[in-house]
């Protein structure tokens, strides 16, 4: 049986709609048929989308500068969701180079199949750091060091939610005449953090993220010490439910290109939401984190310098690809505005590097 005829006969045995957040569970992380579980390329040009360690061994180079601001002999490393692992690989590789490699390097990933990729990448670029690099089944205990994330909250299922006449509702999924389609049901569900826009217009809809505000719970209970850098495409609250942003921040991908259907493709396209970084920061301060800055991708590769990259390349043709390169990771219309990084400190004090040239939290 396919993965969609699979969740329609879950929503007609339930006899109710399902929340959208069990609908894109579902979808992306069904065994074996989930978007993120297949063997499908999803990655690169190949594939559905690109991230920007798959667009350029800079964005992990810079970002391996900011954790070494903050390593010491002691700490480890621990990437969430780690793609095809060449995240993993260009941070290891650039600590190395500047002689601040992690005791451990962790990877805490849901994807068996990613795993395998992640392992192939790792054992093919850096063989000689394998015995350092550790896969997870579940967060580890006391954990001193970094914490890296890139566009793995936008990928935790999300709740979509409708303005009815009265109140909020849930945008669910139900099964009619063998289609899935939308339809409001129950109360909008929403924690001590999370606020809802106020004064909208009936029908405006928006998404919740219950499981990323959970996750950040989860981290808050097993970090002794250490940094936390989120990175992924989303705002502060206000913009995030500005009047105008209607229809909420849903996008599905599938061979790049971009739609608002999570219907269509199932279980072979991308489903994710913007991330609310004002909730994150909120839940990340309940559970006793620092935010120690905000900014724009842009901002954050620049002031840690990922421009001496290029100058120091002295190959004219390498540093024309890489200036290209470069581009798609901070120019406002690719991928430097809409992605934001976001850093959480616990018992660490240090005026990070990353933030040195912009500082957005007052924006949160
Ligand atoms: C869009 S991909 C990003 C991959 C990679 N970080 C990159 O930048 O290329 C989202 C990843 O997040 C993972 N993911 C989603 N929720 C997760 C969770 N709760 N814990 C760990 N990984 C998760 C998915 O399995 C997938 O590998």
């Amino acid at each position: 049986m396919n993965l969609e005829q699979t969740i329609k006969n879950t929503i007609i045995q339930k006899a109710k709609p399902i929340g959208f957040d069990e609908f894109m569970e579902l979808a992306l992380y069904s065994p074996v048929l989930g978007y993120y579980r297949s063997g499908s390329q999803k990655f690169g040009e190949q594939g559905d989308f690109i991230t920007a360690p798959e667009t350029s061994d800079l964005f992990g180079y810079t970002l391996a500068r900011q954790c070494a601001q903050v390593m010491n002999g002691e700490n480890d490393i621990l990437e969430f969701g780690a793609g095809s692992g060449v995240l993993a690989a260009q941070i290891l590789f650039e600590l190395g180079r500047l002689g601040q490699l992690p005791n451990k390097y962790y990877i805490l990933e849901l994807s068996a199949e990613l795993q395998h990729r992640q392992k192939q990448t790792l054992t093919k670029v850096l063989p000689e750091l394998m015995d350092r690099v550790v896969w997870l089944d579940a967060l580890p205990q006391h954990f001193l060091g970094v914490v890296i994330a890139n566009e793995v909250l936008d990928a935790m299922p999300a709740k979509r939610l409708i303005k009815t006449q009265d109140d909020f509702v849930e945008l669910g999924v139900d099964c009619k005449d063998d289609q899935l389609v939308w339809q409001p049901f129950g109360q909008a569900y929403v924690n001590d953090q999370m606020l809802l826009p106020n004064g909208v217009d009936i029908g405006y809809t928006t998404e919740v993220n219950a499981r990323a505000m959970a996750w950040v719970d989860a981290l808050s209970e097993v970090i002794d010490q250490g940094l936390v850098l989120l990175i992924d495409y989303g705002m502060g609250r206000d913009e995030y439910f500005h009047p105008q942003r209607g229809e909420g921040t849903l996008r599905c991908y599938y061979q790049h290109k971009a739609s608002d259907d999570p219907f269509v493709h199932i279980g072979e396209q991308d489903i994710t939401t913007s991330v609310n970084f004002s909730d994150i920061a909120d839940q990340a301060i309940n559970g006793g984190f620092t935010i120690a800055g905000y900014a724009t991708q842009a901002m954050f590769l620049i002031s840690l310098g990922i421009d001496e990259y290029l100058l120091n390349e002295s190959d004219e043709n390498k540093r024309i690809t890489l200036a290209q390169q470069v581009k798609q990771l901070v120019l406002p219309a690719a991928m430097g505005e809409s992605f934001k990084v976001l850093a959480l400190t616990k018992n660490t004090q240090v005026k990070l590097k990353g933030f040195s040239e912009q500082d957005l939290t007052y924006k949160l």
